[in-house]
């Protein structure tokens, strides 16, 4: 498949795909002019009614086709993620399921884009309201899962009936393309979902913000360029969704069960090298069980390795050399700052340019430059705390607010806590939050909406109130 999607270097202006578990190259896509780009959202502008007007059970069908089509292919899919993208196999096969999961779930959506009537308050009227598709809608998508947030915005809009033109990050155009290929082999009109590829970036995002048939834009990724597009979007009054950065605190409080609290920290801080917004980035441990902790988590990351995503290694290479400098320069300024480096703290060379040795550090402050942005690599920064309102306190004392995590066996205090935190998700003795039936999605400054759950549907619906008078 990945030979389909790649051609040798073209006469135009084009991207090149790298590997970034050695940097070969994997082919050269041409990309788009704005010119182009235009042209796609006029074609989709075109196609869209037609769409919309054909019955959800239809675009049901066709949805369930895509998402067949997408488990058929799961292997080569998969494949060509950890090629472009660097993460394991088997967190690649992970993430294709999960990305099918929301087609699959969309499909089933498709049908319960319900209305309500409204008893009326006079005589002889009626109020009703009916759901219909927000129109053109345009998708910006990051490379960290080039599948799963992808299909997390195209599947609902498309089952909506709205049409959807995708820029996904140019280190990773390969999944965006091969899916687009399934969704036309199961019937879907080409022209609903145009794929961008382009390494202007912020012209593309300007040109879906300012355009007037563009009514809606979804983006994930950073928060910075998320308030750029917000701000741009304002000028045609577009519905926005925006999952943007998160600061994940993982909070072991002195009754939790430490053999759970290590392989739930395991899975949701070292998942894709440490590069997902959910991924816990500040470790809050009770004193009491601080050495235990700290101990047995520098066991279980001692037995993570590092390699080829292809090789069957637990932690992948970093996306390219920029966010390697960036986890790197964070690591001294910790230690700096006073931090306990434990293990790790170095680039891998030997193993490769992209690697960075599973970091483990100790005694680290609460106001440590590490605890406060997003890391974005496989860095565990701990910091103790003696008393519930504290651990809330430092969780709560940023300015992002999308997942949070605590561990304890006390349910009168997980009660207490996930009331108390400012979050949109909180995962309680459990490391993995993701799924397609929960509604994902931050407060604060980390963002605006929600994807998948049966909210995903509504963030691509317009709900139309009709009052009908004189019906005496
Ligand atoms: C993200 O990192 O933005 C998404 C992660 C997920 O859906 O699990």
């Amino acid at each position: 498949m990945l030979k389909e999607l790649t051609s040798q270097r073209l006469e135009q202006p084009c991207v090149e795909v790298l590997n970034p578990a050695t940097q070969e190259s994997l082919g050269w896509l041409a990309a788009d002019s704005l010119e182009q780009v235009e042209s796609k959202i006029v074609a989709a502008t075109l196609a869209q009614p037609k769409w919309a007007a054909q019955t959800a059970k239809y675009r049901s069908k066709l949805l369930r086709k895509w998402f067949d089509l997408i488990e058929q292919h799961q292997q080569d899919l998969a494949l060509i993620l950890t090629m472009e993208q660097g993460k394991p196999l088997s967190e690649a096969l992970s993430e294709v399921a999960y990305g099918a999961s929301f087609v699959e779930w969309f499909a089933e959506e498709a049908k319960r884009a319900y209305g309500v009537t409204i008893p009326a308050t006079f005589d002889g009227k009626s109020i009703r309201t009916i759901k219909q598709p927000i129109g053109v809608c345009a998708s910006i998508t990051p490379w960290n899962f080039p599948v799963a947030m992808l299909t997390r915005k195209l599947a609902p809009a498309l089952s909506a009936g709205c049409a959807m033109i995708s820029k996904p990050a140019v280190n990773t155009p390969l999944c965006a393309i091969a899916l687009r290929h399934l969704a036309l082999e199961a019937g879907i009109d080409g022209e609903l979902l145009p794929v961008v590829i382009s390494e202007q970036a912020s012209d593309v995002g300007l040109k879906f913000c300012t355009h007037p048939s563009i009514r809606k834009l979804s983006f994930t990724g950073s928060t910075a360029v998320g308030k750029q597009l917000m701000q741009q979007s304002s000028q045609q009054v577009q519905r926005v969704s925006m999952e943007l950065g998160g600061n994940a605190p993982f909070i072991v409080f002195g009754d939790a069960d430490i053999n759970e609290a290590v392989a739930g920290a395991i899975v949701c801080k070292f998942r894709n090298a440490g590069q997902t917004c959910v991924c816990a980035n500040r470790f809050y441990i009770h004193d009491s069980v601080y050495d235990e902790f700290a101990q047995k988590l520098h066991a279980a990351m001692s037995k993570l390795s590092l390699g080829a995503g292809v090789d069957g290694h637990d932690i992948g290479p970093l996306i390219d050399e920029k966010a390697l400098q960036k986890v790197d320069q964070l690591v001294h300024a910790a230690t700096l700052a006073g931090a306990e480096l434990v293990c790790g703290g170095k680039v891998a060379s030997d193993i490769g340019t992209l690697y960075y040795q599973p970091t483990l550090l100790s005694n680290v402050a609460h106001d440590n430059p590490v605890m406060k942005v997003e890391q974005f690599g496989p860095i565990a920064a701990l910091c103790r705390f003696s008393d519930v309102d504290e651990a809330i306190h430092f969780a709560n004392d940023t300015e992002f607010g999308l997942a949070s995590y605590f561990f304890t066996q006390d349910l009168t205090l997980a009660e207490y806590v996930s009331n108390k935190l400012q979050y949109g998700i909180v995962g309680i003795n459990e490391g993995i939050i993701s799924t397609e039936v929960a509604p994902f999605g931050g407060v604060k400054h980390s963002g605006v909406g929600r994807e998948g759950s049966a909210l995903g549907l509504d963030e691509y619906l317009e709900t139309k109130y009709i009052a009908v008078g004189g019906l005496r």
